[in-house]
């Protein structure tokens, strides 16, 4: 297939172009570079060789002239939605630019595609979306909740846009995955992820303790009713993350063949809930480098516990998560240890 990956120079955008190539499709990239660096995608054409030439356009998904001029080139069979805001602090502070952003954009994005009659589209949504889950391990069925910051009201909400739409369209497919924490870096150290300013995750935070830029980390509570007292989260190695999407292009052959459209949702984590604590030490045994910590009080908005049953995508989409923690943290580091100031050579 020829996929359109809006957001593709992005962290979770740049692995899911390798694994999209490794499975024989091909792919054309929409991206702003408002938190990425063209760097990235070079380095996504170096690890996939074969001198391979990932068609990019610098375009804002709400720049609609800008999509036209893309889709006037291309067919695309489907697009892979990444673009998008995502600090969840920053939304906090400002919620105009977040809904602005990833709601108008989306909307933009959708238009185009089905005047040019392309109406398969993969969103990244978030875990997010279930608030404080009423029900651990989270299934696909646990209701919607309550989002605490704006960032997540606009996954939330464009989840309810994309069905809507594709109830009143039946020509679409609309696949909502929903990611738990995505942690890890491609194994050869040359992508990784590369926040602006202090890191807001768990995981860079980590790294750029362990690398001397930052001197502690800060652990947000220990007085969580879990194991260690400090917060449980589903972390996903980022590429097999980026595989789910892969075989989420599935559905569309799948509906296709079945002469039936709909919305899939899958959850896409491992379903081990891992506390922070657990991160921090795994990080110190599997890569040998200290990380010191101090405990802080709780981060508003943060929920004790957080782990998805990821089986809906193994028996639909045949994908499991195939990296444990060690990968992950081992991966993390070879990231950050190579590239200790991001992109920027
Ligand atoms: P990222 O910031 O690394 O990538 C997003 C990319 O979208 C960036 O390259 C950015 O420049 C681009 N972008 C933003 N707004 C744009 C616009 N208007 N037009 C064109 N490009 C635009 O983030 P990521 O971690 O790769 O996340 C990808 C998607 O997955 C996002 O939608 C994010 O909300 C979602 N998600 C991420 C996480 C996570 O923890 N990383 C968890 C759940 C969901
Ligand atoms: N944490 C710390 N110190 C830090 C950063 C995080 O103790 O410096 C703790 C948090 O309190 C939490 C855990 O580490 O217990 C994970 O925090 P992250 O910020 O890495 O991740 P969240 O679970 O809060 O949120 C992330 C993304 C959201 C996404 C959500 C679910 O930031 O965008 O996963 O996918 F919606």
């Amino acid at each position: 297939m020829n996929i359109l990956v809006t957001g593709g120079a992005g962290f979770i955008g740049t692995h899911t172009l390798i694994e999209l190539y490794k499975a024989g499709h091909t792919a054309v990239v929409v991206d702003n570079l408002s938190n990425s660096n063209p760097v990235s995608l070079s380095r996504v054409e170096e690890i996939i060789g074969n001198q391979v030439s990932i068609p990019f356009y610098k375009v804002d998904i709400r720049d609609r002239e800008g999509l036209e001029k893309v889709f006037a080139s291309h067919r695309f069979d489907a697009c892979i939605h990444f673009a998008g805001l995502k600090a969840v602090g920053e939304s906090v502070e400002k919620p105009w630019e977040y809904y602005e952003n990833n709601i108008g954009g989306t909307l933009v994005l959708v238009d185009v595609m089905r005047k040019h009659g392309c109406k398969n589209i993969i969103f990244s949504s978030s875990a997010t979306i279930y608030g404080d889950p009423v029900e651990i391990p989270i299934t696909e069925n646990c209701p919607k909740g309550q989002c605490t910051n704006p960032y997540g009201w606009t996954k939330s909400m464009l989840e309810q846009v994309l069905m809507d739409i594709q109830k009143a369209d039946p020509e679409w497919n609309v696949v909502l995955l929903r990611y738990f924490n995505p942690v890890g870096a491609h194994p050869s150290g040359r992508i990784g992820e590369n926040p602006n300013g202090i890191p807001n995750n768990l995981m860079p935070y980590i790294t750029q303790v362990a690398v001397g830029k930052r001197k502690e980390l800060g652990v947000f509570g220990n007085d969580y009713p879990t194991p260690d007292g400090t917060g449980v989260r589903d972390y996903i190695h980022v590429v097999d993350l980026a595989n789910a999407h892969v075989a989420a292009l599935k559905c569309f052959a799948n509906a296709l063949a079945q002469g039936h459209n709909t919305t899939f949702i899958y959850n896409v984590g491992t379903g081990n809930g891992y506390s922070v604590l657990d991160m921090v030490k795994a990080f110190v045994r599997v890569n040998g480098v200290d990380v010191p910590y101090s405990i802080k009080p709780r981060r508003a908005g943060d929920i004790a516990t957080c782990y998805c049953d990821p089986s809906k995508a193994k028996a639909e989409l045949g994908w499991e998560a195939r990296y444990g923690i060690d990968d992950m943290v081992r991966d993390s580091w070879n990231w950050q240890r190579q590239n200790p100031n991001g992109f920027s050579e």
